[in-house]
């Protein structure tokens, strides 16, 4: 028991990344990235994992947990506006608590991100298998407000995490309003993503190119993953194009960073004979926007 006291009033570390905001300030425009976000919050939480560290697991913040066994709000001073909220989880038994009884929910802004949620499962379910996981969501914070992400586990279990970010977003990016009409597939409703949505990022693929690391995102720390686990058909080449990119009014300099736009996949002449098909499991459910 007193080792669980411990582990609950350890110490969280709160990061705040200055290195951007200095490179702008003595006007480095050629490697601040295009997107400098007003708040941006990292916490690595808590203490270390009874179990040996899977080494694709990153040391921060994977190494460290923090322990929930009622529920526990962490409360954010945030600006008003859309904020990303990246969770971080490395599911293994953390104080001879058996993470195979980790179930949790967690709710922000009025949302439930997680309802019963276990990570152990949730990474066990993936192929190719992980350790590690780290989920997204889009909340929207209106004014006067602070952002409250909440843990409660459910009955006879606990809760944990092992890092979470929270980064204001620009606006308009994803969520945007009544002006921007989205068409909704095969159906002739109008559809809207009002602020009053949240979202969850499920996926998000740097087409025919590797993986783009948060640091290497436009300022938002979004994570961009290889397309390749994601290909239904094994056709299709990855040519790379050095070209400039111009970006316009309509797709600002923050939207996706340039890597992303000058790796490709096409059939070339060969579209005839097969088609290029990504697959994506989802949830039933739920409304999917889809980004190209
Ligand atoms: C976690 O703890 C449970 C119960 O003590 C045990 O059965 C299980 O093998 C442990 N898992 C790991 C990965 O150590
Ligand atoms: C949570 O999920 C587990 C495993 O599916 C289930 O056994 C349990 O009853 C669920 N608990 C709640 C509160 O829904
Ligand atoms: C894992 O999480 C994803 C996204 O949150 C969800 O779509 C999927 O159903 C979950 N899988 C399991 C086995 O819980
Ligand atoms: C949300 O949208 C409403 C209606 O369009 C607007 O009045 C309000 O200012 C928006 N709030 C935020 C925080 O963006
Ligand atoms: C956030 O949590 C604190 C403490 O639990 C509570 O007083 C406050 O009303 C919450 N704020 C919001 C916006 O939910
Ligand atoms: C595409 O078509 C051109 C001209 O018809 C041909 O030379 C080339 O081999 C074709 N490429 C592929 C990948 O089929």
């Amino acid at each position: 028991m007193s080792t669980i006291t411990l582990h609950i009033s350890l110490f969280l570390y709160l990061l705040f990344s200055t290195t951007t905001t200095t490179a702008n300030a003595i006007g480095d425009t050629a490697n601040s990235p295009p997107y400098i976000p007003s708040n941006y919050f990292l916490l690595n939480c808590g203490s270390s994992s009874t179990s040996e560290q899977n080494p694709s697991a990153n040391q921060v913040p994977y190494m460290a947990a923090r322990i929930f066994h009622s529920q526990f709000t962490y409360t954010f001073p945030v600006s008003a506006g859309p904020k990303f909220i990246g969770l971080y989880f490395y599911p293994v038994n953390y104080s001879d608590l058996d993470i195979a009884n980790s179930f949790f929910s967690v709710t922000s802004g009025g949302y439930t991100l997680f309802s019963n949620f276990s990570a152990f499962l949730n990474v066990s379910a993936m192929k190719p298998a992980v350790a590690s996981l780290r989920k997204e969501f889009i909340v929207n914070v209106r004014n006067n407000q602070r952002l409250n992400i909440t843990f409660l586990p459910s009955p006879k279990s606990h809760a944990f995490v092992n890092g979470i970010e929270v980064v204001l977003m620009p606006e308009n990016l994803y969520i945007r309003g009544s002006d921007y009409q989205i068409p909704l597939v095969s159906q002739k409703q109008q559809f809207f993503i009002e602020n009053s949505s949240a979202l969850e990022i499920l996926y998000q693929l740097n087409v025919g190119g590797n993986e783009v690391s948060i640091t290497d995102d436009t300022g938002m720390f979004r994570l961009w993953l290889s397309d390749d686990d994601y290909t239904y058909t094994a056709h299709g080449f990855p040519p790379h194009r050095e070209v400039p990119i111009r970006y316009t009014q309509e797709t600002l300099p923050y939207t996706a960073p340039k890597i992303v736009y000058t790796t490709t996949r096409t059939m070339g002449n060969d579209s005839q004979k097969y088609k290029l098909t990504w697959r994506f499991p989802v949830d039933f459910g739920f409304y999917y926007l889809l980004r190209l």
